[in-house]
């Protein structure tokens, strides 16, 4: 059977990368979060010093940028793949809500997008593989043969996170998640590189009403007909 690409965009917390890892694994296709690249990204900054509160030290950024390395390698434990930043697993830390609050500001710096593009487009050379993200269907493989874009209400997306973030044992509130989402999506979307945008051929989920499972089947679908010799 052929191989091709599956670009999944949309909203924050929408559960695109639930549904990204489960086609993944179903279609024994390669996973790839792009939104914990840029958040460790994000957690490479908070540790070096790089925020003065809201401001960024964009010179130090880019001297650092090009020697951040992140990889995924696979968790026995949980046989999911864990985020590394230059060899150390973050997968735990990229998830805070300090990371979450910083996230959106890092990834609309040019020159991080530019790396980060450059680093997804290699993963995808051999094809096989299922990438999530805001930018995946528009910038990094515009030739994608299956795009998604999934949305839900703001109010569905953020209790799914909250309850994602009690069951970490963060602390957070629903007005808190509430207001993370609606920042990061008004900044993901109008910043100049690499915009949330749907791209013009993407097909539109919005899984507000979706089980989990008539979601999947709707994937199958759409995977079997986009592989159809
Ligand atoms: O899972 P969640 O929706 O919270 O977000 P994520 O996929 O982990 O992405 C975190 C942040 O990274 C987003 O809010 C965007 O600011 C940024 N991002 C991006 O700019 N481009 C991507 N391809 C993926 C994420």
């Amino acid at each position: 059977m052929k191989k091709i690409i599956i670009a999944i965009d949309g909203h924050s917390s929408c559960g695109k990368s639930t549904m990204a890892k489960d086609l993944a694994k179903t279609i024994g296709y390669t996973y790839v979060d792009s939104g914990a690249m840029y958040r460790a990204v994000t957690l490479h900054a908070i540790q070096k010093g790089i925020f003065k509160g809201d401001q960024l030290d964009l010179d130090k950024l880019k001297q650092d940028i090009r020697n951040i390395r992140i990889t995924f390698i696979k968790n026995p434990a949980t046989g999911r793949s864990d985020t590394y930043l230059n060899g150390q697993n973050v997968e735990h830390e990229i998830r805070s809500m300090e990371v979450a609050n910083k996230v959106s500001p890092i990834a609309a710096v040019g020159f991080v997008r530019e790396e980060m593009v450059k680093q997804q487009q290699a993963m995808g050379l051999s094809k096989g593989i299922v990438m999530d993200g805001r930018d995946i269907g528009t910038i990094v493989f515009p030739n994608a043969e299956l795009k998604i874009f999934v949305t839900a209400s703001p109010e569905i997306r953020a209790q799914r996170r909250l309850d994602e973030l009690i069951a970490k044992g963060e602390h957070a509130t629903f007005e808190e998640v509430l207001h993370n989402l609606a920042t990061r999506d008004r900044i993901d979307s109008t910043r100049k590189d690499g915009p949330l945008r749907q791209a013009e051929d993407a097909v539109v989920l919005d899984n507000s009403n979706l089980t989990i499972q008539e979601q999947n089947h709707r994937l199958m679908e759409l995977f079997g007909e986009r592989v159809k010799p």
